[in-house]
């Protein structure tokens, strides 16, 4: 249970989090966000989720609002103050509070910095991870800088909604030509019929994952060299696996693609084997 937030400087109570009604966040998806996997009471891979957030504010010209050494002396301390053992770090940053207004350029604006800790039951991720997760896919409906982490996650909360509804749990994200670009909140992956490990290519219209970073020198540890490159949906369907990754999920697999069985429609051995790998490869921070 989450019972403490850090919201610019303080930690408060969780029904006294409050952030102001005017942040650029609220009325503008005018922010950026990572979320970090807590392992054991330790941060997963924080040098790439912290390099990524800066990549994003340094997009979006915000300016950081402190040190990686002070962000990661918050994240601590949060997970600290909730007990926190394993689960998620959420770690958002706002252009800051002003009054409504497209531009802001010229306005003396603070970021708005909130860390939240939330708790992950292994047992359950274990159970889930045994059963596999279906997916289904959606057409492209966000906007073309998906590399950037922001908040605008509208599209993927509405596509997510449709796959639940549809029995399923993750949607996988299709461009005008078929091939899928990643899932809604995670990065997507097969194993063709030619034992090829396959994830899209990094560019703007998806999100450079740090699991999916991870995940390639897991491979590499097996001597597998995972190809980057875009595939439609009939190789997907055709696949011998599939999986997701995310900070959230690790590697999750695929057992179904809009209600095609994956393989044999159980989680395949070399998804579960990297699963299992991956926290030997993933950094773990020190305190
Ligand atoms: N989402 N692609 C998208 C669109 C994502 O939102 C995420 C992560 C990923 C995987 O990135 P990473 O491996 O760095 O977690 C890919 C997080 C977990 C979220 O929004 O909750």
């Amino acid at each position: 249970m989450t019972r403490v937030i850090y919201v610019n400087g303080r930690y408060r109570r969780y029904r006294d989090a409050f952030i102001h009604s005017e942040d650029r966040g609220f009325q503008f998806g005018d922010a950026v966000y990572e979320v970090l996997e807590v392992k054991d009471s330790f941060l997963v891979n924080e040098k790439h989720h912290i390099a990524r957030l800066l990549r994003s504010l340094s997009e979006l010209s915000i300016t950081p609002p402190m040190s990686a050494r002070a962000l990661h002396n918050i994240m601590l301390e949060t997970i600290r103050r909730n007990y926190l053992h394993n689960g998620s770090i959420y770690l958002q940053v706002s252009r800051g509070v002003g009054s409504r207004n497209f531009l802001f350029s010229e306005a003396d604006l603070q970021p708005t910095v909130v860390c939240i800790a939330r708790t992950i039951d292994p047992i359950h991720q274990k159970k889930a991870s045994e059963i596999g997760i279906k997916v289904i896919t959606h057409e492209e409906i966000r906007w073309a800088r998906c590399d950037i982490k922001t908040v605008m996650l509208l599209p993927a909360s509405l596509a997510k909604e449709k796959a639940k509804v549809s029995g399923a749990h993750e949607v996988w994200f299709v461009d005008d030509r078929g091939m899928v670009l990643e899932g809604g909140s995670s990065n997507a992956w097969i194993i063709n019929h030619d034992n090829e490990v396959l994830t899209r290519q990094v560019d703007s219209s998806i999100l450079y994952g740090i699991t999916r970073l991870t995940l390639i020198d897991v491979l590499k540890k097996f001597n597998i060299q995972p190809k980057e490159r875009a595939f439609g949906i009939s190789e997907a369907l055709q696949a011998k696996e599939a999986f997701i990754t995310s900070s959230t999920s690790t590697v999750m697999p695929v057992v179904s693609i809009n209600g095609h069985d994956i393989g044999e429609g159980c989680p395949g051995p070399v998804t579960l084997m990297l699963r299992n790998a991956f926290h030997s490869v993933a950094e773990i921070s020190s305190n």
